[in-house]
């Protein structure tokens, strides 16, 4: 039987990490083999790496001790969005254009339509006003799928709350979709509720997608 511990996350944990939001990608499921964003690297600077490189002390990983220390699951997020946002642009955003322009367009141009399709889904103008001031953090919890149900998700959400509480911040938000649907029962049990829905076409040829801001205040 697997023993899982929950730990801060270390610089040394990017591979697992950049590996478990991978294989979670597509609406929770496993991005391998469907041809349809095979450049992983790239995947990582647009959905993990930041949070692991510039703000690991918001980060925690789950790590099973009985299978070689392997990271089964992470928790990464910020106690502030409105720096995270202004920091994602200045450390992130240049490494993505160059990831693009020498490598991606010619080796994943599956991955280029991609982008282009997760930029035209951006509704960023009609998102809540006060988003960020009444929810100033956010997360993103992933699980492998052999994990998951076993109650990690509960061990690492209920971390992360204690830290941002700990911190006296009153508000987390975080972004899924109608389609993430062991997500959505997840959330609404730890207290989530929605804040913003908005139909969109983020991953081509899925119909019927709704992105989905969901929030959760505290009384601190
Ligand atoms: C969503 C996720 C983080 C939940 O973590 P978990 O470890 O599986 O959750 P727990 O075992 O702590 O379960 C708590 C609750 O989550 C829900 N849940 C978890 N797995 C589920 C599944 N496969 N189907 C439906 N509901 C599920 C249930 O409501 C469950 O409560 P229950 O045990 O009373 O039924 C995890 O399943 C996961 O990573 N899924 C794929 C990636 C993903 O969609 N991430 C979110 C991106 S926005």
């Amino acid at each position: 039987m697997s023993k899982i511990i929950i730990r801060p996350c270390n610089s040394n944990d990017e591979d697992g990490i950049l590996e478990v939001c991978y294989k979670t990608g597509y609406m929770g499921e496993d991005l391998t083999n469907m041809g349809i964003f095979n450049d992983v690297k790239l995947f990582g600077y647009l959905f993990c790496l930041y949070y692991i490189r510039y703000e690991n002390e918001n980060c925690f990983v789950a790590v099973d001790i009985s299978n070689n220390n392997k990271i089964v699951g992470y928790i990464i997020g910020t106690l502030d969005s409105k720096t995270q946002e202004r920091l994602f642009k200045k450390k992130m955003l240049y490494k993505i254009a160059l990831r693009l322009l020498l490598h991606t367009s010619w080796k994943h141009p599956e991955s280029l339509k991609q982008v282009i399709s997760f930029i035209k889904s951006l509704d960023l103008k009609n998102e809540p006003k006060n988003l960020y001031k009444e929810y100033p953090s956010h997360l993103h919890i992933n699980i492998l799928s052999e994990y998951q149900h076993k109650g990690v998700g509960t061990m690492l959400i209920n971390k992360f709350e204690t830290h941002v509480r700990e911190n006296n911040i009153d508000g987390i938000h975080l972004r899924t979709s109608s389609k993430n649907i062991k997500a959505l029962p997840f959330y609404y049990g730890k207290g989530y509720n929605i804040i913003y829905e908005n139909y969109c076409e983020v991953w081509k040829d899925v119909k019927e997608y709704k992105s989905l801001i969901l929030g959760k205040k505290f009384n601190i």
